[in-house]
């Protein structure tokens, strides 16, 4: 007999109880001298990170022993057939900003996103250190710590604050956002590089920052957290101002406002850097 469908609210409901749990191991094991591993010259792994994911993961097999799952640090896993819903899948990243992490910065979080037929239907991020909830579900606008949030109201380059970060292949690859970065700095009131793309799109969601762009990220640093800008107001597209998908290549968030120029200047960013390279 097919399943029933869970509802969004219920869905959501766990994630943040889930992530909650994560994140509070995260801080718990934080103190203790830290066993970092290297998978590439700047792409770390620590204990924390492997901790959280056995989290999150115990709980959804758990819960939702149907569902899918797609996790950072190998505990992965198809979705049953035969859910009356459609395929659910759970993208996790156990720990976003696992760089400040093994060095004590405190800025990193927790991302939980569910997603059915592709489509975003619960999403959240915890920041433990600050015991900051950002969460949506399908139908409702976003909220932090349960209150309603909304993207700023800046409507130009120069009065905004932005956000970014480097891919770890930043040595080898010519993709490496220097170009944008100096392009985006001249142009705006700043450009913050905190290390944890989860929560800088959740900090466009709530107005502390006005636009993010990255290159290179995978579906678990974005899926929760552009969801909860959109649902707050936000928009998000690829470099080129199209549809997003959490598994590109690019990634633009902003309060929809300065959407377009940035989408502008990236695309003239880009041009440069290709004549630089001929
Ligand atoms: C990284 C962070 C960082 C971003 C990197 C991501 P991780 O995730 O979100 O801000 O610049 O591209 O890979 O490795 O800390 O989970
Ligand atoms: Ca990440
Ligand atoms: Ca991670």
């Amino acid at each position: 007999m097919p399943l029933k469908a869970e509802s969004p609210a219920a869905l959501l409901d766990f994630a943040e109880q889930t992530a909650r749990k994560a994140g509070e191991k995260l801080v718990a094991i934080s103190s203790r001298r830290r066993k970092i591993e290297q998978k590439g010259i700047f792409d770390l792994v620590t204990d924390g990170d492997r901790a959280s994911e056995r989290i999150v993961a115990r709980a959804i097999a758990e819960t939702y022993p149907h569902h899918g799952l797609l996790a950072e640090e190998g505990s992965s896993r198809p979705a049953a057939i035969g859910d009356a819903a459609g395929e659910t899948i759970w993208v996790v990243d156990p720990l976003d900003g696992t760089t400040n992490y093994a060095h004590r910065f405190p800025y990193y979080c927790v991302s939980i996103a569910c997603l059915r037929d592709g489509e975003p239907v619960a999403g959240v991020v915890f920041d433990p250190v600050r015991d900051e909830m950002f969460s949506a579900h399908a139908g409702v606008a976003a909220t932090m710590n349960g209150r309603a949030i909304s993207v700023s109201k800046i409507a130009t380059l120069e009065g905004s604050l932005l956000a970014t970060g480097f891919p770890y292949d930043r040595r080898t690859t010519r993709h490496n956002n220097f170009d944008h970065h100096e392009a985006f700095t001249m142009a705006s009131g700043g450009v913050r590089r905190a290390g944890a793309a989860a929560l800088d799109i959740c900090y466009v969601a709530c107005g502390r920052l006005d636009g993010f762009w990255e290159l290179s990220l995978k579906p678990w640093d974005v899926a929760a957290a552009a969801f909860i800008a959109t649902r707050a107001g936000g928009r998000a597209t690829d470099f080129g101002g199209r549809r997003f998908d959490a598994s590109g290549k690019t990634t633009v968030v902003s309060n929809g406002r300065i959407h377009g120029a940035m989408i502008r200047l990236i695309a003239k960013t880009a041009r440069i850097g290709e004549d630089r390279a001929r």
